[in-house]
């Protein structure tokens, strides 16, 4: 990891899924660029962990997204305690194999709500107090994690790429009314190929098991990217850098998405 330099010194940064995979690299980074970062999960053992091994400027919150309730609890408290809110990653997320075949509706439902239910309530707290941030005239960074799913067809994982499309479109919705409204509250999404995270391991895993070993190295598996590939986009969307980003699907993928016959 090359010294970093302070990006996202001050900012106070609510991180969703932060115990493993992509939300834990986000919230090494952040920490490491001067954030002070709520890391939130279902998963407490491994979120108290990265926590713990993150310092002073890190805390764990048990945190359930589908909750509405624990979403207005979660960012209440964080205003109580830090002043404000400035970032909000809601990167919690979850993927069961299923076409439009098989996938079953718990299995369905259990997607949408971790991923586009979440979403949406994450969203609406977050401009609920980012719209007062620095004395009224607002400010803020919402980044939503997509997928690639969202813009190619997937057939393998068809509730997921419905719930991905949702979180698409609803970047959309939130970034035009704040424009709009003069918040001054950015939001972007951000569309990951594969990367290597437990939730890949574990997809390649459930692909062995239904189709052979060689589906798990022609699928998922194949060629993955790191998470700190998906951690610095993410920190430049939350930074103060991309200010003039907002609204935008930014695909990390290494082209894989626009490869004519790859999909
Ligand atoms: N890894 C990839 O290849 C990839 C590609 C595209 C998009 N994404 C997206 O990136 C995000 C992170 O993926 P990952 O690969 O790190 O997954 P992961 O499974 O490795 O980690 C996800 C984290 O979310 C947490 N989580 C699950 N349900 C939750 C809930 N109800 N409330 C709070 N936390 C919950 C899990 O406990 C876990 O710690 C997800 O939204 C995923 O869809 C990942």
């Amino acid at each position: 990891m090359a010294e970093l330099s302070g990006r996202l010194a001050g900012k106070i940064a609510i991180i969703t899924g932060a115990a493993k995979g992509l939300g834990e690299a986000d919230a090494r980074m952040f920490v490491r660029e001067g954030a002070r970062v709520i890391l939130t999960d279902v998963d407490r053992e491994n979120g108290e962990r990265v926590a713990a091994e993150l310092g002073e400027r890190a805390e764990f919150r048990y945190h359930d997204v589908r909750q509405n309730a624990e979403w207005a609890a979660l960012v209440d408290d964080v205003v109580a305690r830090h002043g404000r809110l400035d970032i909000l990653v809601n990167n919690a997320g979850v993927v069961t194999l299923g076409d439009i075949e098989t996938q079953t509706e718990a299995d369905y439902r259990f997607i949408m709500a971790v991923s586009a239910d979440a979403t949406f309530f994450g969203c609406q707290h977050a401009v609920r107090v980012m719209k007062d941030n620095n004395g009224g005239s607002g400010g803020g960074s919402i980044v939503n994690m997509a997928s690639i799913a969202s813009v190619q067809g997937e057939s393998a994982v068809a509730a997921y790429c419905a719930a991905k499309g949702a979180v698409e479109a609803l970047t959309r919705a939130v970034a035009v009314h704040c424009a709009q409204q003069g918040y001054g509250i950015r939001c972007n999404s951000v569309h990951p190929a594969g990367i290597l995270t437990p939730m890949v391991i574990e997809v390649g895993r459930q692909a062995a098991l239904l189709r052979g070993p060689d589906a798990a190295q022609s699928g998922p598996l194949a060629k993955l990217g790191e998470p700190d590939d998906i951690a610095y986009t993410v920190l430049f969307l939350a930074s103060d850098e991309s200010k003039f980003i907002n609204g935008a699907a930014i695909r990390v993928d290494d082209a894989k998405s626009v490869i004519a016959g790859n999909a």
